[in-house]
């Protein structure tokens, strides 16, 4: 089948990594037309708009895009793309998979789960004001169908890639309504899904266990503020920002992309690390329902990675974006 995938190759090292991350895709044999836009800084300069209204109906067209890292310069009238995109679009569930690498160091070899954060609610509603000079109130908002939804989203995944429990976490002992209710929530749904285990945690006594006994963990279901402080946890736990890949989820689409930066002090040297995009291209791909290429692409870049040879500088090594690439290629 022939694929028409929205891409966004993004700002700095973003070009680099996301033609490595085509070249690999198109080398196991998957027929793509990418419609390739830009957004962030070079959209403003060029359509005097971020997220110019192009690159959202292509999306929207094809329900699927692979988007580099976009930089954000500080300073006034340049709301985030990321954010832009996820509201525009309504990508209410982000998808975080967390897994050891071959021959990466990290305190736990065998890290395998998957993070699951609601995006649309809670603290990151931006609902704030001063009550009077000295105080300030800041509004949590959690919804039954957004609850219900993200956690659908998650029993789903786990049927699908056969995953065997969910975890919501929560602080319902304090924030007994909101909390309370998004934990009610993914109970209800929980039922629809006998074969899947469904427990739940505080989110503080996770993320003691999370440090300390992380494979007790298969999928984590959390509200927005839990689960964007609880998935960089996670990146951590298997070797940072610049492995893992990332993915924002809706009805209306899907947008894979890298979780690192645009890296400006290594962008235009062709030595970034192109596996965080890669790994996000091989979800795009299971999401796609291209199994099989998403398999062998990543039996692929394990192979790269347990032979240790071609190792990008991020990771102790020499080589180049170039190299790791072909490496990937030759061992398809
Ligand atoms: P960063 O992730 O770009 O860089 C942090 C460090 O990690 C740098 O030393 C960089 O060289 C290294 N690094 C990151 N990705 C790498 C890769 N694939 N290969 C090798 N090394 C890599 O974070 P920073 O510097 O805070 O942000 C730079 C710009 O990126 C900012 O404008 C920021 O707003 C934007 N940004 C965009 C994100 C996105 O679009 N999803 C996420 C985070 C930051």
């Amino acid at each position: 089948m022939k694929h028409i995938i929205t891409l966004i190759p993004g700002d700095g090292i973003g070009p680099e990594v996301s033609s490595a991350v085509v070249r690999i895709i198109e080398a196991a044999g998957i027929q793509a037309t990418w419609e390739t836009y830009y957004a962030g800084a070079q959209a403003l300069e060029k359509f005097g708009n971020t997220l110019p209204e192009e690159l959202l109906e292509s999306i929207k067209r094809n329900k699927v895009a692979l988007k580099g890292p976009i930089t954000t310069p500080i300073g006034k009238g340049f709301t985030s793309v990321n954010v832009g995109l996820r509201k525009a679009l309504d990508l209410y569930a982000n998808l975080r998979p967390v897994r050891t690498l071959p021959n990466i160091p990290t305190r736990y070899e065998t890290i395998d789960l998957v993070i699951v954060r609601e995006n649309t609610e809670d603290l990151y509603s931006g609902i704030e004001h001063v009550v009077v000079p000295g105080v300030v109130e800041s509004i949590k908002i959690i919804t039954e169908k957004a609850s219900t939804r993200v956690s659908r989203f998650a029993f789903e995944y786990a049927r699908r890639e056969g995953r065997k429990k969910v975890t919501a976490v929560h602080k319902a002992n304090i924030m007994k309504l909101s909390d309370g209710l998004f934990l009610d929530c993914f109970r209800k749904v929980a039922a629809d899904y006998p074969e899947i285990e469904a427990n739940d945690k505080i989110v503080d006594n996770t993320c003691m266990q999370l440090v300390m006994r992380p494979e007790q963990f298969d999928i984590l279901l959390l509200e927005n503020l839990y689960g964007d402080i609880i998935s960089d946890l996670g990146a951590g736990l298997v070797g940072g920002l610049g492995l893992v890949p990332g993915a924002n989820i809706g009805e209306q689409g899907a947008v894979f992309e890298a979780v690192h930066g645009s890296a400006p002090d290594i962008a235009g040297q062709g030595i970034a690390n192109p596996t965080a995009l890669l790994q996000s291209g091989i979800l795009m791909l299971r999401h796609l329902g291209e199994r099989e290429a998403a398999d062998r692409i990543e039996a692929a870049m394990l192979k790269v990675f347990t032979e240790g040879k071609v190792r990008t500088r991020d990771i102790g090594g020499e080589a180049k974006t170039t190299e790791f690439t072909d490496a990937v290629i030759a061992a398809l």
